[in-house]
């Protein structure tokens, strides 16, 4: 991203790290998340206005702590530490850090010492007190020569320090955290204020950017994208699009395992709204074929992954020598953890990619630096209907995990209608954007119930909706009992051969967002 200002954020491994990012981009700040083992010059070539180091699990009292270069700190771009990022700050310039065990753990008060704090520029519009949040076990007891402390809280009697005239700044506490009240005040001062950022990143200018770039390197060739009709494939495809028109090819896989509707409105989309060549491929029955009798969750992500693979390779040898393979990759899936661990992602969980040697000489990744939140953004600003922008994640696999035990059509088809009520009363609710994921799910389990005069002896359908920023942990969504009472009787009186509704409330962990 030349073209912008960059702010780095040195990874040391700490938990909030891509949080930091989304904070500073939100600020209209361009910045990228980059191991702390990245040689200087390769982050002086970037030309960075600033540094932010994050906070990481270890003591900077171990031997084998991650460090950075003590030169990055006379460079004379400014650099903000935060939690572990602030006692290498004080540790690598002459401070003290001790492991006193003296741990401090969540929303603590803090006050900013004064003459000091108010000299700065990172505490301009902050509360003398306020309450910050506390993540830490080693303390900076001594503060390297120049600094002075500007704020404190009852355990932590540095609990931030700066040497203005260096343009080295600290802070303890993490004030990318909501709970940090004046968190996002801080960060703005130090952006603004401190590194003199003018706040130019806009998702206007990176969709246009990235038009003219993509244009550029695809030059006359052609380009080929699997498209899931997730947010993520559907903006990577359109924004090819932009650049190329008719020489991006879309394929659209519809393996029978897709939401009621789905596969019609993704191609009214490609085809009648943005006129993309689009070829649907409708090979329900080859994945159902060769999912009958498989009841392990595992073995039919397999199945199905390796189908979707094939399909598409059949598909693009019909249409001829293409160069470029358009994957919609995004920022969370490449930032690697400051201690090398790649980022945490199930293997399952790339079910319906495609693999990177299926012959194509070069694979584009147009979203690789966004966030979700930016992708759905950029979406908009690419004119995608909101409907798609805000769909929610959807499984490769689609319905097959969500139809327990043997999938067959015509569960498939009790699962789609459940579905698409369930959909259809949280829509109603106008509470849709407030849950994470909600989906219907057909338990293999039978039940005694009584319809009309009749004992009915049929199946349960299981509703699940969540709440989650990660989709690592999450908890159930507290959706209305109206709402719930609604879906749940249509539900029984709509779809045949259900005579139960349950409710999940489980939290993941120790249970998972999808049942299989
Ligand atoms: P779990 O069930 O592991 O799901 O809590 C977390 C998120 O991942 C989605 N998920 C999948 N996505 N292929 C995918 O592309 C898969 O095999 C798969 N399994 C789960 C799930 O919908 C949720 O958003």
């Amino acid at each position: 991203m030349p073209d912008h200002e960059l702010l780095i954020v040195l990874d040391f491994g700490g938990q909030y790290n891509q949080l930091i990012a989304r904070r500073v981009r939100d600020e209209g700040v361009y910045c990228e998340v980059l191991p702390y083992t990245t040689p200087l010059e390769k982050l002086m070539e970037r030309s960075p206005k600033g540094f932010i180091l994050t906070g990481g699990p270890n003591s900077v009292n171990a031997p084998t702590a991650p460090r950075c270069p003590a030169e990055l700190f006379s460079l004379g771009v400014p650099v903000l530490g935060i939690c572990y990022g602030a006692q290498l700050i004080a540790a690598t310039l002459g401070g003290r850090v001790l492991s006193d065990e003296k741990s401090e753990y969540g929303a603590v008060e803090m006050t900013l010492i004064e003459p000091g704090a108010r000299d700065g520029r990172l505490f301009t519009g902050v509360d003398a007190v306020s309450t910050c949040w506390m993540s830490h076990n080693d303390r900076v007891a001594e503060l390297p020569e120049g600094f002075c402390a500007t704020a404190r809280t009852a355990r932590c009697a540095n609990a931030a320090f700066e040497d203005r005239a260096r343009g080295l700044y600290a802070v303890q506490f993490h004030p990318e955290v909501l709970h940090t009240v004046f968190g996002r005040q801080i960060l703005k001062n130090f952006v603004y204020a401190v590194c003199g950022f003018s706040g130019d990143w806009r998702m206007s200018g990176f969709v246009r950017d990235s038009i003219a770039r993509l244009r550029e390197k695809i030059g006359d060739k052609k380009a080929l994208c699997a498209l899931s009709g997730g947010v993520d494939s559907t903006v990577a495809a359109v924004l090819l699009h932009r650049a190329i028109g008719k020489r991006l090819t879309c394929i659209f896989v519809d393996n029978g395992l897709l939401r009621k509707g789905e596969a019609d409105s993704v191609e009214a989309m490609c085809k009648g709204q943005f006129e993309m060549n689009f070829v649907r491929v409708d090979a329900a029955d080859r994945f159902l074929s060769r999912l009958a009798g498989v009841t392990e969750p595992e073995r039919k992500r397999k199945i199905i992954g390796e189908e979707f693979i094939r399909v598409v390779e059949e598909a693009a040898k019909r249409i001829g020598q293409v160069d470029f393979l358009v994957q919609g990759t995004i920022y969370p899936d490449v930032i690697e953890s400051g201690l090398g661990d790649s980022a945490v992602i199930k293997s399952h969980h790339n079910v319906g990619g495609l693999p990177k040697d299926v012959g194509f000489s070069e694979i584009i990744e147009p979203l690789r630096l966004l966030f979700k939140d930016e992708v759905r953004r950029a979406g908009l600003e690419l004119g995608i209907p909101e409907e798609i922008v805000w769909r929610q994640p959807f499984p490769g696999p689609g319905l097959s995990v969500r139809v327990l035990g043997d999938v067959t059509e015509e569960k498939l088809a009790t699962l789609r209608e459940a579905d698409a009520i369930f959909r259809e009363e949280i829509a109603n609710a106008g509470i849709a954007r407030d849950i994470s994921q909600y989906f219907a799910v057909l338990t293999n389990l039978k039940t005694v119930g009584v319809k009309g005069d009749e004992r009915s002896y049929e199946s349960v359908v299981a509703l699940r909706a969540v709440k989650t920023d990660d989709f690592m942990t999450a908890d159930f969504s507290r959706v209305p009992y109206e709402v719930l009472a609604k879906a749940s009787s249509r539900i029984v009186n709509e779809v045949p051969r259900v005579n139960r509704v349950v409710y999940d409330i489980t939290a993941k962990p120790p249970a998972t967002i999808e049942w299989e």
